[in-house]
């Protein structure tokens, strides 16, 4: 069974069992076009999925830093990238830093912050698709130095950052190595494998 559709992306999952279309058609780009600028509505909508997540006791831990491309925000989430995120990354519209509030008004510790905050990043990313956008969750990132840079209290820790926009043509990305990673197969684990029981 496939959900390969030509019609809509030669990057759609080879799935072993039907999915949604989104959720099959969602992958991580490293090509954005410099071109377009992000539309205010869909990135509202984007964050608004992610506010709808669940979390343990609704204790919504998830918090985020958004930053438009020419902002000065955007450029000092840029600086605090890995080298190699920094070789693409900074072609998209958005720049998100997602931040997982550890500790909750009493100091005590939130045991799924950081899972919660994943779960809202999963939500943010198959509603950018449905907008007609991707995203790339980086764990490639500086932490001190984003922690710096927005001055953050140590109850809030960055866990990511996240590129959003506009797919571009592979052949835009600066150097080969990223080239062929744009057009590399994509691949996962069997069911078989991740199933540790399945009785
Ligand atoms: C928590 C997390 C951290 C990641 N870190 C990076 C990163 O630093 N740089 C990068 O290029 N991709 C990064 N990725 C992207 C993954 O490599 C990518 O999601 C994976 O290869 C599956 O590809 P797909 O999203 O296109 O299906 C990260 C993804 C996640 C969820």
């Amino acid at each position: 069974m496939t959900n390969a559709s030509p019609a809509t992306s030669s990057r759609t999952a080879e799935t072993s069992a039907p999915i949604l279309e989104v959720l099959a058609e969602r992958w991580s780009p490293r090509s954005y076009d410099t071109t377009v600028d992000i539309d205010e509505a869909k990135l509202t909508s984007v964050l608004e999925a992610a506010r709808w997540s669940p979390s343990a006791s609704n204790s919504q831990p998830w918090r985020f830093i958004v930053a438009r491309r020419g902002s000065e925000s955007f450029t000092k989430i840029h600086d605090n990238l890995m080298g190699f995120n920094q070789a693409w990354a900074g072609n998209a519209a958005v720049l998100i830093v997602a931040l997982a509030e550890t500790v909750d008004e009493d100091g005590k510790t939130r045991p799924w912050a950081e899972y919660d905050l994943g779960q809202a990043s999963a939500h943010l990313s198959v509603q950018a698709h449905h907008e007609g956008l991707h995203i790339h969750q980086m764990g490639g990132i500086v932490v001190d130095g984003l922690r710096d840079a927005f001055n953050l209290p140590e109850s809030l820790t960055p866990i990511t950052a996240i590129t959003l926009g506009t797919l571009a043509a592979p052949e835009e990305l600066a150097n080969d190595i990223l080239r062929e990673r744009e057009v590399a197969p994509r691949e996962r684990k069997s069911l078989d494998e991740i199933l540790v029981v399945n009785d």
